[in-house]
């Protein structure tokens, strides 16, 4: 599995952390930035990390900003990206199981380093479940094909 990972200068630390953890975990990853907590606009490290899943390059994306909430609706703009902000690991988990999100947001300003690890777990260990969790998923991609 490779992973994309992204953040804001608001969830630098918070990135690191996790890089830290997967590096631990002998976990593959490419980071698309940023590289300090020098200010910047998360949108276009939520739209590489988007890409980089949308393309196939990478398996899942983590993404950081101040809330996790940005970095969602950014990433959430790309084709094929369902990207989901948490702070709890039953939603983390939840989220892989029925949305088959594809993206995990998270708030540096919101969670901790240690729950920050506990909901990258949940969300890489979970497994979609399908049937009628993916009937509901072609009910809001659809509008993806729309013109
Ligand atoms: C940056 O101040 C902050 O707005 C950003 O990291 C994020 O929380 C936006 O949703």
């Amino acid at each position: 599995m490779k992973i994309a990972i992204g953040s804001d200068h608001a969830g630098y630390r918070l990135k690191l952390a996790v890089i830290r953890h997967l590096i631990d975990r002998r976990l593959d990853f490419v980071d698309v930035g940023c590289n300090s907590t020098d200010s910047c606009d998360y949108p276009q490290y939520a739209i590489a990390v988007a890409e980089q899943v949308a393309r196939g390059d990478c398996d899942l994306g983590l993404l950081f900003c101040g809330t996790g909430i940005g970095m969602s609706m950014a990433a959430n703009k790309v084709k094929g990206i369902r990207a989901a902000a948490c702070s709890d690991t039953f939603s983390a988990r939840a989220t892989r199981e029925h949305n088959n999100a594809n993206i995990l947001c998270m708030g540096e300003r919101v969670v901790g380093e240690g729950l920050a690890v506990m909901l990258v777990e949940a969300f890489l260990n979970a497994e979609f479940q399908g049937g009628k969790h993916q009937r509901r998923i072609d009910q809001f991609m659809a509008l993806e094909n729309q013109e």
